[in-house]
């Protein structure tokens, strides 16, 4: 009986596939809520399936700087191999950020800046530059004296205030123009309340909001407000997501006007986790690429989209079919293995019972 356990036992834990997670990687996501984060995350574990070794731990702080730094500070204490952040806010995360990388756990800071260069690596497309190009996007379109309406994402995250900084700087030299400016927190439905709330939206001729979301929001009140208005606004927004009536699809069907391809940078920071994880070489910065999106390429875009997001089904399809197919396997391997020992404890308890 004991030999029988014991080969059971041995042949589970020899069963094939089931690779043992080396390395815990741990991802502290600001939000989850909106689809370009959730998407991110999608990126992440994609990704992750080249290598089995690692095992993702995602942990959503909800848009707030508390319930991050907690969350920061757990994976620290669980001493998990590597860390990610997107930081909700850059000063009251750096502290917590800066303890883990002291504490000798790889950081990697995505998309989101922290306020200090003790990390391990930065990757992201440069905020910066992309508002300052929406700027000189929306200079070519000025002819006369112009009201923008600017919609900030959250006012502590570096890509809100970058993309706030490459906006104006652009836009600096033009006297003709007057920015007005609210809060939308990268939020839809706060951009939609704020643009319902303002005492006046006659005089705004180009919204530009640090995200699409934002931008479709505050479409929508305006909208909703004075429809006959909508026409003569410009819209624009940031990040350039592909489905979901988002992004490409929104200025291909004329809802914006410009986007700003944001990538997620998702599937580079698992490369690169695995990169510093396995010892290989690994630079200090990647940055990321961006392209502007506007009526002149969204349409191809948007087909190619189509068929993009349409690969993407099929290979989740067969992603689970492939796990699917690969349980059963270990099954029938395990009850092979079983079936041999039980046969091998049958013959050997005949050849014993006519020996007696
Ligand atoms: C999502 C998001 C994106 C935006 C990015 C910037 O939380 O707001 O829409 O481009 O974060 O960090």
């Amino acid at each position: 009986y004991i030999l029988l356990w014991l080969s059971l036992i041995l042949c589970f834990a020899c069963s094939p596939g089931k690779k043992e997670k080396k390395y815990v990687i741990g991802v502290s996501q600001c939000s989850m809520t909106d689809i370009w984060r959730q998407s991110m995350i999608r990126d992440m574990e994609v990704e992750a399936l080249n290598h089995p070794e690692i095992e993702l731990v995602v942990m959503d702080a909800i848009q707030d700087n508390d319930t991050q730094i907690s969350q920061i500070k757990g994976f620290i204490k669980k001493k998990v191999d590597l860390l990610i952040i997107s930081s909700n806010e850059t000063e009251p995360v750096t502290p917590v950020a800066v303890e883990a990388y002291r504490a000798g756990i790889p950081t990697i800071i995505l998309d989101r800046k922290i306020n200090s260069d003790e990390y391990t690596t930065y990757i992201g497309a440069d905020n910066y530059e992309i508002g300052r190009s929406i700027g000189m996007y929306v200079s070519s379109l000025i002819k006369k004296e112009t009201t923008i309406l600017e919609i900030w994402g959250r006012r502590g995250s570096s890509s809100a205030t970058e993309r706030h900084q490459g906006f104006v700087d652009a836009m600096s030299i033009d006297p003709n123009v007057k920015i007005r400016e609210l809060d939308g927190y990268w939020y839809r439905k706060n951009a939609y309340e704020e643009v319902l709330k303002l005492d006046s939206i006659e005089d705004v001729d180009i919204v530009f909001a640090h995200n699409d979301m934002m931008a479709l929001g505050a479409r929508e009140a305006i909208e909703e407000r004075d429809s006959s208005l909508v026409g003569h606004v410009e819209f624009i927004g940031v990040d350039g997501l592909l489905g979901g009536g988002l992004g490409v699809e929104a200025v291909a069907q004329g809802k914006l006007d410009a986007s700003f391809y944001y990538p997620t940078g998702g599937g580079v920071a698992i490369k690169v986790a695995w990169q510093i994880l396995s010892g290989q070489a690994y630079t200090k910065k990647y940055a990321l690429s961006t392209a502007m999106i506007d009526k002149t390429n969204a349409g191809t875009l948007y087909l190619q989209s189509d068929r993009l997001v349409e690969y993407q089904r099929q290979i989740e399809k067969q992603r689970a079919n492939l796990s699917q197919l690969l349980s059963k396997y270990n099954f029938l391997y395990s009850s092979l293995i079983i079936i041999l020992i039980l046969a091998l404890l049958l013959g050997a308890s005949a050849i014993y019972t006519v020996y007696i």
